[in-house]
């Protein structure tokens, strides 16, 4: 008899993670802010809506591919940015970047990133995006997107939400010392950013699609579309940044409302499952981003360990569409989920 398969989900993957790395990185990767009940509470949003399955429509496959911002996606699934990815594997983020190229999805490299932006570029051939933090030193920052256009990054998601430091007592207590980044060395993010940096921003990188990441409110998000915003991202960072801010999943609904499709929106925080994608699409979200799932993933297998990540998220979300029946993204919409009853 062979062996059953060790890894059906993704949290089967994170239980191997933890065992591979050590205490101080593993809390760096699970933490969150304060007392965590943000980033619980992006698990527990996903438990107050319920799916609507339509039977008889004749779907007997799914196909979750779509497109964004003109780049085709094999799934409604991009890798997040997140952190120092070579502190929980030796190859890192050129590791992640060959694993999105295998999944047919897009990874956002983090201005954290320990490799050089340029290397980490040329480690596929697939587009990438870039994630920004600016930094008090604007000529630095300048030319820092001065070489992300010129290495090919597909867009850019400039992360709002990190105008300080959230305070993640776990990584306090294990005594957490983040790496020197090769692109950045380091800098000091600049803490005073505001709305009219957008222009700034655009003005380094022109052409490239400018996403805002961290959008929390519908006002935050009718300020982004009026400030020219291409996207947004509803994220809480994981649950990193302020305790105590809602779980993305639940402002979703008002910053759709708000942006009115004028530009797409996505969504992170919490996504561990297929069905998971399905809630947050029907919602209305063009997509959504994974962070922790991609780490434990890295930690785990390297390269083969993200990829096989996104195909267990893959096969979940083609199993909950068709069992929705939904034969494409686009069948899938608001008539699929309905507050849960006990939500
Ligand atoms: C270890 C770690 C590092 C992160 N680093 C960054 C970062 O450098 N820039 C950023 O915009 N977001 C960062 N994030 C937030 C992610 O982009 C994303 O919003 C979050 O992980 C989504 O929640 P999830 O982990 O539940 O999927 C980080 C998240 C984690 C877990």
């Amino acid at each position: 008899m062979p062996d059953p398969p060790r890894f059906v989900t993704v949290d089967d993957y994170e239980a191997l993670a933890r065992e591979v790395l050590t205490p101080a990185v593993t809390e760096f990767l699970a933490g969150g802010a304060g007392d965590e009940r943000t980033l619980a509470s992006n698990r527990r949003a996903f438990d107050r809506w319920v799916l609507r399955p339509r039977f008889l429509r004749g779907v007997a496959a799914a196909d979750p591919s779509t497109e964004l911002f003109g780049s085709p996606l094999a799934l409604p699934v991009l890798i997040a940015p997140w952190a120092y990815q070579r502190t929980a594997h030796p190859e890192g983020e050129r590791a992640t970047a060959r694993a999105a190229a295998r999944a047919g999805t897009i990874m956002c490299v983090s201005t954290t990133a320990l490799d050089l932006l340029e290397d980490i570029a040329a480690a596929s051939g697939s587009p990438k995006w870039w994630q920004l933090y600016v930094f008090a030193d604007r000529g630095f920052t300048a030319e820092m997107l001065r070489r992300v256009s010129s290495a090919g990054y597909a867009a850019l998601v400039w992360t709002i939400d990190l105008n300080a430091y959230g305070l993640r007592h776990r990584e306090t207590r294990v005594g957490y010392e983040p790496p020197i980044s090769l692109t950045t060395q380091d800098l000091a993010y600049d803490p005073s950013i505001d709305w009219d940096d957008l222009g700034w921003i655009r003005e380094q990188a022109p052409g490239l699609p400018l996403l805002l990441k961290g959008i929390l409110t519908a006002d935050d998000a009718e300020l982004a579309v009026a400030a020219g915003a291409d996207g947004i991202v509803v994220s809480n960072h994981g649950g990193r940044q302020l305790d105590g801010s809602p779980a993305s999943l639940d402002v979703l609904p008002e910053v759709l409302e708000m942006v009115g499709g004028r530009i797409p929106v996505l969504v992170d925080g919490g996504v561990r499952r297929g069905t998971d994608i399905v809630k947050a699409l029907a919602l209305g979200a063009s997509s959504v981003m994974i962070g922790r799932p991609a780490a434990w993933g890295l930690a785990a297998g390297g390269e083969d360990g993200v990829v096989d990540v996104l195909q267990i998220l893959r096969e979940e979300l083609e199993n909950a569409m068709t069992l929705c029946g939904c034969a494409t993204v686009g069948d899938i919409t608001r008539e699929h989920v309905a507050p849960a009853p006990d939500g």
